[in-house]
């Protein structure tokens, strides 16, 4: 398992300053996913989902919801909180291997691409590629730029925080995070950037016709989604 699955795989990531802020920011990313939901039948994966406490919110707009995270203990409480629902189902990153050909009209990776190696990346495009519907759609998004990402990203959280009503938890989630693994991690370990045009070239070579959206998911808005449709 990567050190970055470890790092995700608490009940609640520290990367969240508060209930507030997870709860705010799935109900946010649920919401933006819901607007490229094509029809009410849709077959719908969210690949890397984390806490996904909004994922009734996308559920409610498809016909079907899998949930796929490599982190066991969040799958574990995922699975748990959804085992009612008629409409969602979890499994683990392997599992997701062995799905069906072309069985999902559309599959999203949001703020995933960051932590994976680029070999990484390039085979979970061919995965998404192989069993994405061909009139589907495969949303990458969150994608990191190679320039002033930490600053950026600091900045969109105090924003969201004061837009939101977490701003002084946002100011200690910040220092919090700042002594968190996760500095140590990205010296380590690594967080993977890409430019615009060498995202695109990746998911060309990955046989995606792809274009980038003109607004981020989520709430920073310095990072990109690209929307890609099987060439
Ligand atoms: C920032 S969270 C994103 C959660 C959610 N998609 C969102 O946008 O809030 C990063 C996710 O990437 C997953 N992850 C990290 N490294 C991974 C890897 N090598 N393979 C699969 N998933 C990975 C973690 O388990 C975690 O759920």
């Amino acid at each position: 398992m990567s050190d970055w699955i470890s790092f995700y795989d608490f009940k609640h990531s520290v990367i969240y300053v508060n209930a507030r802020h997870r709860d705010v920011h799935y109900r946010v990313i649920a919401e933006d996913i819901r607007t490229y939901v094509a029809s009410p039948e849709a077959h719908v994966l969210d690949y890397g989902c984390g806490e996904a406490t909004s994922a009734p919110l996308l559920a409610e707009a498809a016909g079907a919801l899998l949930l796929v995270e490599a982190a066991p203990n969040v799958r574990a409480s995922l699975a748990a909180r959804y085992a009612s629902h008629p409409k969602i189902a979890v499994i683990s990153a392997d599992e997701a291997n062995d799905l069906p050909d072309q069985s999902f009209d559309l599959i999203v990776m949001h703020s995933v691409a960051q932590y994976l190696s680029a070999a990484e990346l390039d085979r979970l495009l061919g995965l998404f590629r192989r069993i994405v519907k061909p009139d589907g759609l495969v949303i990458v998004g969150d994608v990191v730029p190679p320039h002033w990402a930490a600053p950026a990203a600091a900045l969109a959280l105090l924003r969201f925080g004061a837009a939101n009503g977490f701003f002084w938890a946002a100011v200690g989630g910040l220092i919090r995070i700042f002594v968190s693994d996760y500095l140590r991690l990205k010296k380590t370990v690594g967080l993977s950037h890409y430019t615009e045009a060498a995202m695109t070239e990746r998911l060309k070579a990955a046989k995606f016709r792809p274009e980038r959206a003109k607004r981020n998911i989520g709430h920073n808005q310095q990072r990109m989604t690209f929307l890609c449709r099987p060439a």
